[in-house]
């Protein structure tokens, strides 16, 4: 699996990219979540998300920029990247909380990975004061892509 992570000069491209996305929300700090084993297994907003609006996210140009790396089994699959394994029957490898962690932040899971944390709200160095303690996500929006992912079977 790490195999896969080969940190190319288009990875480090998606890295600035993601880098330069605006904080999420902008509202109260987030809270870090609770991580069991390679888990996060209680819902961000203690809800379900919406899967139909975390296939959007995954999908968009925005936010998630998941198909720079990864193959997502929907649309024009030939334009995605071959940095990350597929997302292809991802939900029958993972449960719901580790799909959350994994978005929560990869890097509990492999340190040396190139996927960026999406709701890492601890450990970020020389990050600007005005996006200290906010995510790249919003719990809404990592609740929604987790409900997407999960759907994600063979
Ligand atoms: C910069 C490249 C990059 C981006 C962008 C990225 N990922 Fe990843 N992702 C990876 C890599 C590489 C791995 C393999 C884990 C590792 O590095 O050890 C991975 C692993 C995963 C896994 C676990 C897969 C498995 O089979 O274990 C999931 C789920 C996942 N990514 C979802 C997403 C979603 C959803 C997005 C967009 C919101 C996204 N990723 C964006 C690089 C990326």
């Amino acid at each position: 699996m790490a195999g896969a992570a080969r940190p190319g000069s288009l990875a480090a491209l998606a890295m600035a990219g993601l880098a330069a996305l605006p904080a999420a929300g902008g509202g109260a700090l987030a809270q870090a979540p609770e991580i069991v084993g390679d888990a996060v297994p209680r819902s961000l907003t203690g809800r379900p998300g919406d899967a139909a609006r975390g296939r959007a996210i995954v999908l968009g140009p925005t936010r998630g920029n998941c198909t720079i790396c990864h193959v997502v089994p929907a649309a024009d699959e030939r334009f995605h990247g071959d940095l990350a394994p597929s997302l292809r029957g991802v939900a029958d490898r993972l449960t719901l909380g580790q799909l959350r962690l994994r978005m929560v932040d990869s890097r509990r899971v492999n340190p040396e990975t190139i996927m960026p944390a999406y709701f890492r709200v601890e450990g970020f160095r020389r990050v600007a004061a005005a996006f200290a303690g906010r995510p790249v996500m919003t719990a809404e929006e990592i609740e929604d892509v987790v409900a997407y992912l999960a759907t994600l079977k063979e």
